[in-house]
């Protein structure tokens, strides 16, 4: 029964467009009216009537501990009675700055902003004002929020607009600049490099792309990435909005090794609450105002409530083993899907990087965004459904990652392992 819950979405739809503030939510390709949340604790969340789900969106990533982690909330808390906003700097902004420094050898200096978007698009201005050209690269399929220079052949929501991927109200002339690349194509890197090589500022990715559903980056291609940016002077600037703190303490650049001029953060940082950053070599980050001339400014940005959760969200991942735990709940959940795929030989494949994961239906492996066109919408959608049915909320669409959080029970990972199977199989 979702009777209270429907009635607020149909509400909703007077007040707000689709009923919802970000597009995935509305649960469109799913066939479902979305989820309303009411209220959310540990690895569930639970909704306007009642209901109770097993959640693997947590909040697209960011809650790593799972739905209101008492270090968490009593953090974020304690901050909120001390004042929740000044526009003044604050000892806590400084706090979670120097952990993250002190963490992630690539950051030198970091600037806090509100949102993943604000953090890729900043990298964008400070990449260009620091190395005076204008070109910037990236990767079909690839998501960097919705700021207008990154908002072409993107990821997420944003893959169904057209086939461009763009979206209207984006000035041909604004994404002029913008040169897209398949992901995974070393060939095509290296011939745009010796085209263009001279005029890139810089080469932005998510170094394991997670919105073309989970895509791992083939060995050397990383690499080829890092090699070709040095040669041309170009910048590399990895958005790890995902994969930071996500897939280790280092993200994705600890785990392949390679130390980008620029990150971007979100999600995890925030503890739940809006933040991000951009972060990097401090030659590069200096040209940001009041030291340099690159501008770039937020009423909120280091929301003392925000970095007050996220600096506890990072001393809980640095406890000694969490990652190792957090491993072995997402194999507990994966490694008897992967055995029943393999027996049964399902038409699916499961892409996975440390505790995030897609299953992608009707095809063998996906490289890049061009591999998704055999990928079964419906046949995704009906998977969908049925978990939705047990009591199992997952991202409502194919080419999105699923998180598992380090509140997951084994009960509940259990418990999924065979709903999905049961799911896939029918
Ligand atoms: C890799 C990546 N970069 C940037 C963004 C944009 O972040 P936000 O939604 O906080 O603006 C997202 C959002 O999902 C993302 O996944």
């Amino acid at each position: 029964m979702r009777t209270r819950s429907s009635e607020i979405f149909k509400r909703s739809c007077m007040s707000i467009p689709g009923g919802v503030n970000s597009p995935v939510r509305a649960c469109r390709s799913v066939g479902i009216e979305p989820m309303i949340a009411e209220s959310g604790r540990d690895d569930m969340v639970i909704d306007a009537d009642n209901n109770a789900y097993i959640d693997y969106c947590g909040s697209w990533g960011a809650l790593i501990l799972g739905h209101a982690h008492p270090r968490v909330v009593e953090a974020a808390v304690r901050q909120v009675e001390m004042g929740s906003s000044f526009g003044i700097a604050t000892p806590v902004e400084e706090a979670l700055a120097a952990k993250i420094v002190s963490l992630v050898p690539s950051i030198e200096k970091i600037r806090f902003v509100s949102s993943g978007t604000e953090a890729t698009m900043t990298a964008i201005r400070l990449a260009r004002g620091f190395s005076g050209r204008t070109k910037i690269v990236k990767f079909s399929g690839c998501y960097h929020g919705h700021s207008d220079a990154l908002l072409t052949q993107a990821g997420s929501g944003a893959a169904f607009l057209n086939p461009q991927a763009t979206s209207l109200g984006v000035p041909a002339a604004v994404i002029a600049d913008t040169l897209t690349l398949p992901f995974n194509d070393e060939e095509k890197l290296a011939e745009l490099f010796a085209s263009h090589g001279s005029e890139i500022a810089a080469v932005i990715l998510e170094p394991i792309p997670a919105n073309m559903g989970l895509v791992l980056p083939e060995p050397q291609f990383l690499q080829r990435i890092r090699k070709e940016t040095e040669r041309a002077g170009a910048l590399l600037i990895f958005d790890e909005v995902i994969t930071g703190f996500r897939v280790g303490l280092q993200g994705a650049q600890g785990l392949y090794n390679i130390r980008p001029d620029l990150t971007c953060f979100g999600k995890i940082i925030g503890g739940g609450f809006p933040a991000a950053a951009v972060g990097g070599k401090g030659e590069i980050m200096d040209c940001l105002a009041p030291l340099g001339q690159v501008y770039q400014a937020g009423t909120l940005s280091g929301n003392p409530v925000a970095m007050a959760a996220g600096l506890a969200v990072l001393e809980e991942l640095e406890k000694p083993g969490f990652y190792h735990a957090l491993q072995d709940k997402t194999d507990r959940l994966l490694l008897p899907i992967e055995e029943a795929v393999l027996e049964k030989n399902l038409d699916l494949c499961i892409q996975r990087a440390g505790s995030m994961f897609t299953i992608f239906f009707g095809v063998r492996q996906v490289l890049c965004r061009e591999d998704l066109a055999g990928a079964d919408p419906m046949r995704f959608a009906r998977f969908f459904r049925a978990l939705f049915d047990k009591g199992i909320y997952v991202p409502p669409l194919q080419q999105e990652a699923w998180f598992v959080s380090a509140a997951h029970t084994g009960g509940h990972l259990d418990f999924t392992a065979e709903a999905v199977i049961d799911s896939c199989i029918r």
